[in-house]
């Protein structure tokens, strides 16, 4: 791979697992040294070794990115350590589901306490620095979820359509100060937080028929848009949104039975 983010220092949320994982290791084959940002320590530090393990740089960091004093403790150890970051990449998300009806506010409040209010805590403290220099790219994890709803997904969606509002807002507050904001929209990822979707054989099938590209994606395929994002190959993408699905989200009429012709 190209070393695109070569020197910088970057941030990744939720890198002990997944999509995260695999964007934070993108970004040290890139040639970043990465934060890996993770509330669980011991994914976090495992994620960590591997990068060195490939011969890249990288600190592991245990903290809640819905707190903000554990992200203004980890961003004085990512500077300590790395030095002050110009990349940050917020990933860090939680899943609960529920008809909306019987949705409790404690799990609504903690569903957009790291799926919203993470991201915004998250921006700002790593703002700080960029805004100080000038110097900086923002690229936030979204969801299809953020336009297309799901049933019982509620706070997700609302989470997520909200983080597209914020970039939009960051973009339009920091792009004049120097930093590019952008969102990717994985579209059907396999990571643990999917696997259960993915047990069966039929239901993994069915999924692959609707992605007109005929597979499930992959953490690597968002960790490339990602990358991507965060170097100066994309210098003019600014409050954009980067769907990365396999075409999913444009089969809305592919998935209904038809007859062969127009209707
Ligand atoms: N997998 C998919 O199909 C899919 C589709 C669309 C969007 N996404 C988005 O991609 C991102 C990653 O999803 P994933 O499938 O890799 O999930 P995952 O559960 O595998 O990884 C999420 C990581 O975030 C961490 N995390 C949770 N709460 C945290 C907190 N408060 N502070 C710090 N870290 C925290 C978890 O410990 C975990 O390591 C999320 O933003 C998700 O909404 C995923």
């Amino acid at each position: 791979m190209k070393k695109v983010l070569e020197a910088k220092v970057c941030v990744v949320t939720g890198a002990g697992s997944g999509i995260g994982q695999a964007i934070a290791a993108a970004c040290a084959e890139a040639g970043a040294q990465v934060a890996v940002l993770d509330i669980q320590a011991q994914n976090a530090a495992t994620s960590a070794e591997r990068i060195i393990a490939q011969g890249g740089r990288a600190v592991a960091v245990t903290c809640d990115t819905s707190c903000e004093e554990s992200l203004d403790h980890a961003a004085k150890h990512i500077a300590q350590t790395l030095g002050s970051a110009q990349i940050l990449i917020n990933n860090a998300a939680i899943f609960r589901s529920g008809p909306l009806e019987s949705f409790s506010l404690s799990d609504w409040n903690r569903m957009l306490s790291v799926n919203l209010t993470g991201y915004f805590l998250a921006c700002r403290r790593f703002a700080q620095p960029m805004l100080a220099t000038g110097e900086g790219k923002i690229v936030n994890i979204g969801s299809l979820s953020a336009e297309s709803v799901v049933p019982n997904m509620g706070p997700y969606s609302a989470a997520k359509a909200a983080v597209v509002a914020l970039t939009r807002q960051m973009a339009l507050e920091w792009g004049p100060r120097g930093i590019r904001c952008n969102v990717v929209h994985p579209g059907m990822i396999e990571t643990p937080a999917t696997a259960a979707a993915y047990v069966d054989s039929n239901s993994r099938k069915a999924r692959e028929r609707a992605v007109p590209l005929g597979r499930v994606g992959r953490p690597e395929d968002i960790a490339q848009a990602a990358v991507f994002l965060a170097s100066d190959q994309s210098a003019y993408v600014h409050g954009a949104e980067l769907t990365v699905d396999g075409g999913f989200g444009r089969n809305l009429i592919g998935l209904i039975p038809r007859l062969p012709g127009p209707a």
